[in-house]
């Protein structure tokens, strides 16, 4: 087998790492969804699931592919060769989760061309929905495509470019410009922070923002219309999971290029509140900006805008509005949160063709150019008035199921099968920081009977409302389900072909 490409310096690690955990997830993610899931008391919840679940999952994976000096696949498989598929089975998952993650990167590179003339003008919202995605009417008809949106194609293609170039060559490359990608935007997002806060009215965001309803996080039976507790901590968990690029095989190929040296609990706790500061620190930017637009308009916080993936394209511009020489902070924000997905889009093409690599024996530049190209294709579905309707099922589905099923099943494999006293002893050979039994405890107890409960009652839920209501959340269900079924035969397949390994 091809020898393993091993990180320049531990540094590179941590940064590539950091990288990959900071993205889009942490700047237009997190703050839509914690918008929509009751702000403070989503605060609280994502809290509780970064260091109960995602940091030793985090920890878990990289210590998967360190011990294994596999991808996911390989990984797997070495634990047990009928496991293979679960490997897959995850990278698969973080390929369509990659695919309209790179939809939205078509975005932020209109954006930045928008800036130039600050092309959305007084309303942003009508600005990004008219003219932008020329958004269909009716979420429960995504069917209806509407018109296809060269622009947003356009930027697709810029996208998958950039991307490919960065991946050129290996780790050696990610390594150097994971230090443009991670650090420069963190300048920027400090100046956005300031403003976001100094607005007039931005204290009520910002109160909506840290003050936890507590009574949300234990609201089991909620009355119709309001956010159940197990919905709360789903999607808390899942963002936790999301944020770090836990479950989509990332962490896991990357961990398979880690040094002997490299201390694996301290580096994990430093990505894993990195990335989570990143987030939290962001969110003072977007709520100070709502508390504004809510005082502008004289309505309530909760009512301000329309939640969901587009929130964020109103509130940026709505704050670079408000900044002096608005083209400039306009251009270096776009520039700013395109950087930070790019590197996080990288790893997860890094995994998917380290994993074609490692069974096909592909050279690196061919793996990488099929996987670009799938992206593009996958991608195309967004680009229609549509799109955005798409967007929203998909991620709300892979990520909640997806992503849960993959960290549930990385639980129960590695927890059960490997198992997790055997793993913890070998992350703790490779660390000055010492973890104990309670992480066993976690991976194998807690995080598992955590998510089949909330997997669950989501399901649960969907299937009643089936029955009255033919609705949305319920083709979701439907579409969602069966684009898993078929990334697990995809999975199955692609284990069960034959092996080409050069040596
Ligand atoms: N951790 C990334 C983020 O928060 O933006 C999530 C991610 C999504 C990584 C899609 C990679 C990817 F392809």
């Amino acid at each position: 087998m091809a020898e393993r490409d091993i990180w320049g310096n531990r540094t590179a690690f941590v940064l590539a790492s950091i990288g990959s955990a900071i993205g889009l997830g942490n700047l237009w993610r997190f703050p839509y969804v914690c918008y929509e899931f009751g702000g403070g008391a989503f605060l609280v919840a994502y809290i509780v699931c970064l260091v109960s679940a995602g940091i030793p999952l985090l920890m878990l994976e990289f210590a998967l592919g360190k011990q294994t000096a596999q991808a996911a696949p390989g990984a797997f498989a070495k634990i047990d060769k009928r496991l293979e598929w679960f490997g897959w089975f995850a990278v698969g998952i973080g390929f369509v989760i990659c695919s309209y993650y790179s939809a939205i990167m078509s975005y932020c590179v209109n954006y930045f061309y928008y800036s130039f003339t600050l092309a959305w003008g007084d309303d942003p919202a009508e600005f990004f929905n008219r003219h932008v995605l020329d958004k269909t009417g009716d979420p429960e008809q995504p069917w209806a495509l509407g018109s296809f949106r060269w622009q947003l194609f356009f930027g697709l293609l810029l996208t998958w470019s950039l991307i490919l170039a960065c991946v050129w060559k290996g780790t050696k490359t990610v390594g150097k410009v994971v230090w443009v990608t991670v650090l420069g935007p963190w300048a920027l997002l400090i100046l956005f922070v300031i403003r976001g806060v100094t607005l007039e009215g931005a204290a009520d965001g910002l109160s909506y923002y840290v003050t936890p309803r507590w009574s949300m996080l234990w609201n089991f039976s909620p009355a119709p219309g309001e956010i159940g507790a197990h919905e709360l901590w789903l999607a808390a968990i899942s963002q936790v999971f999301f944020s770090l690029t836990v479950g989509f095989g990332v962490m896991i190929a990357y961990g398979s290029f880690l040094d002997d040296e490299t201390c694996i609990v301290k580096n994990t706790w430093i990505i894993g509140l990195g990335d989570a500061l990143t987030a939290i620190v962001g969110g003072f930017a977007v709520f100070g900006a709502l508390g504004h637009k809510a005082h502008a308009d004289g309505v309530p916080i909760t009512e301000v805008v329309e939640s969901g993936p587009g929130l964020t394209f109103v509130t940026y511009p709505e704050i670079i509005n408000g900044l002096p020489l608005p083209h400039l902070f306009g251009i270096l924000f776009f520039v700013m949160l395109s950087l930070l997905a790019i590197d996080s889009a990288f790893s997860l093409v890094e995994a998917l063709s380290s994993s074609v690599r490692d069974k096909f024996g592909f050279t690196h530049r061919q793996a990488n150019v099929a996987v670009s190209l799938a992206g593009v294709i996958f991608g195309l579905p967004y680009m229609f008035g549509s799109g955005i309707h798409w967007l929203d099922i998909v991620d709300h589905f892979m990520n909640f199921c997806g992503l849960s099923i993959v960290v549930l099943g990385t639980c129960l494999i590695v927890g059960w099968h490997f198992p997790a006293s055997r793993m913890r002893h070998f992350i703790n050979q490779r660390s000055d920081g010492k973890i104990d039994i309670w992480w066993d405890i976690r991976i194998q107890l807690i995080v598992p009977a955590a998510i089949l409960y909330m997997l669950g009652f989501e399901v649960y839920v969907r299937l009643e409302n089936a029955y009255g209501d033919f609705g949305l959340r319920s083709q979701e269900l439907v579409f969602g389900w069966g684009m898993l079924l078929l990334i697990f035969f995809a999975s199955v397949v692609l284990s069960l072909a034959r092996p080409n390994l050069r040596s």
